[in-house]
């Protein structure tokens, strides 16, 4: 009888030790691809049923579920989920008669939470909204109206004198500015903060922005390409809702104090930061800017305990001054990406155990990776299960001639296990690829065809990449 015990006992302990050799993230691994399946399982629901929930929908559910709790902290004042729900109702209010379901309106402002009442506000209205880099200027600016067709623009007050010289032109091609100012300062500009103060809260019924299909463009964020003028990312609900379920699978809460010192027109800032907050029902901590010297101050003041960083911040943050009580805060992760290894140790040697979760994927791309074991130098972690979601391959790359190398049939190579690739990603239902709005040829630029076999395609991402036994 005891030896039965013994034997039992010691196959038990053998089993668990060789799942901790053999498959030391089994459990990590299973949480997390149990959350992508389950997330994948309602996008897939809403394609089905055409039932959409999209990340408005959802904001306004979370304002009527608790309209007093905090959404955006911003210099000190609290909006609540409320406050910000009867905000862009307004402008919604404002505009109904003036836009059609469909149009898209161009946003040009630095973060505040105006930035988000005019976002939905349109989005309310069935608009799709281009935001523009608030660095871009003249030619560059005039550029991004073309590829997105907008034919209103709202500019933040303090960013009007970046027009100055493209007023002319923008009236020219009747496109109507707005500015988030009170009085008339520009000749040809509307004010509008006067006009969304005197205009209605009530809401604008559901169907005016409902759609029926995942893959209706939603947004256009301009990526700055290596060179020539940038490129207008056409982001659908599809990709929305997908960035916004960034900080829930790595296990936030609507408890959590998200801090976002990012630009908002960014996909980083937009899509994972507010659109995660509002997935969370959290709240955020929304900067104009990124300031060194202010980061631990805020985060100790407002208990942040989720932040989004780009690697360069946490760099930055290194650089400071050592300073006293330096891992005296509530800060459990940060999100984001390009943090270096080097950076990384140095973050966790002086900040304390931060959990550091890379998100790797760009704003237009159909792949994501995300490093949900915390590997420290690592954009993410795939495993087999992975690989039948999403299907990429790392393949062999010639550095001279500055493209993927082919064999004598025309066909391109995997790397070996360990060795440098080219990161290429399928194109398929799953995984679509929307392009760049306003240009064919920068979208037939990103995609590789005939890579394995004749006629398959390939979202090139442009990234060299290898693979480690994790
Ligand atoms: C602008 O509007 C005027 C008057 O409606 C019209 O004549 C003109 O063709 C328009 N210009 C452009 C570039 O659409
Ligand atoms: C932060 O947490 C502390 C202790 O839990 C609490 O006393 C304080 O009021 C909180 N501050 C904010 C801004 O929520």
């Amino acid at each position: 009888m005891l030896s039965w015990i013994a034997a039992l006992l010691t196959g038990i302990l053998t089993a668990h030790l060789a799942q901790r050799l053999c498959f030391p993230y089994f459990w990590k691994d299973a949480l997390y691809l149990m959350k992508v399946i389950r997330y994948g399982a309602r996008l897939e629901i809403y394609k089905r049923t055409s039932l959409i929930v999209t990340i408005v929908d959802r904001f306004v559910q979370q304002a009527q579920r608790f309209p007093e709790k905090p959404f955006v902290i911003f210099e000190g004042v609290t909006y609540t989920y409320g406050d910000l729900e009867a905000r862009s109702n307004r402008v919604a209010r404002l505009f109904q008669d003036t836009v059609k379901k469909g149009d898209t309106v161009a946003l040009l402002m630095n973060n505040e939470p105006d930035f988000i009442s005019v976002w939905f506000g349109f989005c309310k209205l069935g608009c799709a909204l281009a935001f523009l880099n608030t660095n871009i200027k003249s030619r560059s600016l005039l550029h991004c109206f073309n590829c997105c067709g907008a034919k209103q623009l709202v500019v933040g007050a303090d960013l009007l004198d970046n027009l100055e010289d493209i007023l002319p032109s923008l009236q020219e091609d009747n496109i109507t500015v707005w500015s988030l100012g009170h009085g008339n300062s520009h000749p040809g500009v509307h004010s509008l903060l006067d006009k969304i103060e005197k205009s209605s809260q009530e809401p604008i019924a559901a169907k005016r922005r409902s759609i029926s299909c995942l893959k209706t463009p939603t947004l256009y964020i301009f990526t700055s390409g290596t060179t020539g003028l940038p490129k207008a990312a056409v982001i659908t609900h599809l990709q929305s809702l997908k960035a916004a379920g960034g900080f829930w699978a790595y296990g936030g809460t609507e408890k959590d104090v998200i801090y976002t010192p990012l630009p908002l027109y960014h996909s980083a800032a937009s899509l994972v930061g507010i659109g995660g907050t509002i997935e969370l029902g959290a709240t955020c901590i929304l900067k104009k800017k990124f300031s060194a010297s202010q980061f631990w101050n805020d985060c100790r003041k407002y208990n942040v305990t989720i932040f989004q960083y780009i690697g360069e911040l946490c760099r930055y943050l290194c650089n400071q001054p050592m300073g006293e009580n330096e891992k005296d805060h509530k800060v459990h992760m940060g999100v984001g990406n390009g943090l270096r290894q080097d950076v990384w140790r140095e973050f966790l040697q002086r900040f304390g155990e931060i959990r550091m979760c890379e998100i790797y994927g760009s704003t237009e791309g159909n792949l994501c990776f995300m490093n949900h074991i915390g590997k420290i130098g690592a954009v993410g972690r795939s495993n087999f299960f992975y690989k039948l979601i999403f299907k990429y391959d790392l393949v062999k790359y010639d550095l001279l001639r500055d493209e993927p190398v082919r064999d004598h049939n025309g066909f391109c190579q995997r790397v070996q296990k360990g060795e440098t690739g080219l990161l290429l990603s399928k194109i398929c239902s799953q995984s679509p690829f929307f392009g760049y709005a306003g240009s064919k040829q920068l979208t037939e630029k990103k995609i590789l065809r005939d890579v394995f076999v004749k006629g398959d395609a390939y979202f090139n991402t442009g990234d060299l990449m290898a693979e480690d036994e994790d």
